[in-house]
């Protein structure tokens, strides 16, 4: 990695403050003062910031509990973000894995791990998420078999993926899915002529949102749960 882009992911310099910086003779790689800021770096030097050691923080896993209202966004004009629910640094730089609704709770994950994100978000992976549905309507005996078969969403050119819907009582149940399309669970629920009117996200894999957790609050995932995902 170049010492710049190094320098830059372990401080809250800027380019230019970078730039800056190594004309000044302020960073030193393995005791020796850095000429160039494009030096190419290994990994294994010891690099100083004036007389700070400086180095890579380790990725962030975190999981958030949802509250309505928020955007899964890192900036909004008009709406509070769930980025706003985070007291940390940098947190702008964390990527929210999967959007909920505005009006969804539950379950939200962010990383500033792009590979991760991915094996979460991507088609091919068919990560399930776990949703808990609450609909306007009882829902009705063949709405298992239908979801189970697959139903044709409008603008979509294929019909959903295989989904796994558990009944709970006549207007509650736990829906898997494993894929995420735009609105999926509402647009789902609406091709087989029902309305939902609370959804909250359970789980993503096989990590369940934190019965300890409150609306607002967030906790980082353990080694376990980010292993979790493969
Ligand atoms: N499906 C929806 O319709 N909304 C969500 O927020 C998540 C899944």
């Amino acid at each position: 990695m170049r010492l710049d882009k190094f320098v830059g992911q372990c401080t809250d310099y800027s380019r230019s403050q970078i730039h800056q910086a190594v004309k000044a003779g302020r960073i030193s790689v393995n005791g020796l003062i850095a000429k160039k800021a494009d030096l190419q770096l290994d990994g294994t030097e010891s690099v100083l910031l004036g007389d700070q050691l400086i180095a890579l923080q380790p990725l962030r896993y975190l999981m958030l509990h949802k509250p309505l209202g928020y955007i899964c966004a890192n900036r909004d004009a008009a709406h509070p973000v769930v980025i706003d629910l985070l007291a940390l640094p940098k947190k702008q730089e964390l990527q929210i894995v999967g959007r909920l609704d505005i009006d969804t709770t539950g379950l939200v994950l962010l990383t500033d791990d792009g590979q991760w994100n991915h094996r979460i978000t991507s088609p091919r992976h068919e990560c399930p998420k776990t949703y808990l549905v609450t609909t306007a309507n009882p829902i009705t005996a063949d709405t298992a078999a239908l979801f189970a078969a697959g139903v044709q969403l409008h603008g979509e050119k294929a019909p959903t993926r295989p989904a796994q819907l558990e009944q709970i009582s006549s207007h509650l149940a736990r829906l898997c899915i494993h894929e995420g399309k735009y609105h999926q669970v509402k647009r789902m629920f609406a091709a087989v002529g029902n309305h939902v009117v609370a959804l909250h996200r359970e789980a993503i894999g096989n990590i369940q949102l934190d019965a300890q957790l409150a609306e607002g609050e967030y906790r980082p995932l353990t080694h376990d749960e980010i292993q979790s995902i493969n």
